[in-house]
């Protein structure tokens, strides 16, 4: 009967601690991913969606975690099962965070304060660059080469937004904080 007992439990799945993944993800993953609003690193920030279009599932995120690739180490060797198994408990924790913002007054506002200086359905140029195929997750800056880590997330449309420069106005005091977070919505559909 103890053997039996002893043997359900090792068949019985870890489970996972989040808690213990984001210590984890502070010291093997915080170096390339932002964890914190006003740092932009290498690799895209996890909050909110997988910017690569592929859902945010265990699986994923789990094989994403063990092969890398697109610049990021494959950990399979380095990390044991159960430390794979807290971080990917944690990082869904980040990917289904939800900010908040309506997509369609979005577009209301976008269309009186921004359109001016930027097409939505085109990547071309007018006083701003295009901004049409920015939730493929990267912006323009990036696109062109002068900015390596400029990914399309949450956080750096907002801080755009916020201190504008290189020709585009500085709107933090322009719009109220559900304003920009509406507007920031319907930039991360373009
Ligand atoms: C040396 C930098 C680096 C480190 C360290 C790193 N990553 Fe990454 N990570 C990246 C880059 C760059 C990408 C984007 C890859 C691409 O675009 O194909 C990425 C992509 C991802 C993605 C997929 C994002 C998407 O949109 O599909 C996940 C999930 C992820 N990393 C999790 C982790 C976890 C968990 C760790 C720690 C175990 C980690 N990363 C460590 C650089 C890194
Ligand atoms: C007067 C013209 C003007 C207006 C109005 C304007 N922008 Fe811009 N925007 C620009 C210019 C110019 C750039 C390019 C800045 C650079 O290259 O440094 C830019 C860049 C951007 C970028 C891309 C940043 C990058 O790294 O590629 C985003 C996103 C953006 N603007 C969003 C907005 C939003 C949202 C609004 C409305 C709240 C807005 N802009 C209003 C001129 C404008």
């Amino acid at each position: 009967m103890k053997a039996l007992i002893l043997l359900t439990a090792s068949v019985l799945a870890y489970s996972a601690d989040p808690s213990s993944g984001k210590i984890l993800f502070e010291s093997k993953c915080g170096i390339c991913h932002a964890t914190d609003p006003s740092e932009h690193k290498i690799g895209p920030e996890l909050r909110g969606a997988l910017r690569s279009h592929r859902s945010a599932t265990h699986d994923v995120i789990l094989e994403q975690i063990q092969n890398g690739g697109g610049g990021m180490p494959a950990f399979g060797e380095l990390l044991t099962k159960d430390q794979k198994e807290d971080l990917v408990a944690y990082v869904l924790t980040l990917t289904t965070h939800v900010y908040p913002g309506d997509p369609s007054s979005g577009k209301t506002l976008f269309e009186s304060k921004c359109g001016i200086c930027h097409a939505t359905d085109s990547s071309e140029r007018r006083i701003g660059p295009g901004l049409k195929g920015l939730k493929d997750g990267a912006l323009p800056s990036r696109r062109n080469g002068t900015n390596e880590d400029r990914n399309t997330t949450h956080d750096v449309v907002m801080h755009q937004i916020e201190n504008g420069g290189g020709g585009m106005p500085v709107f933090r005091d322009l719009l109220t904080k559900e304003q920009k977070d509406d507007i920031v919505a319907y930039v991360l559909t373009l």
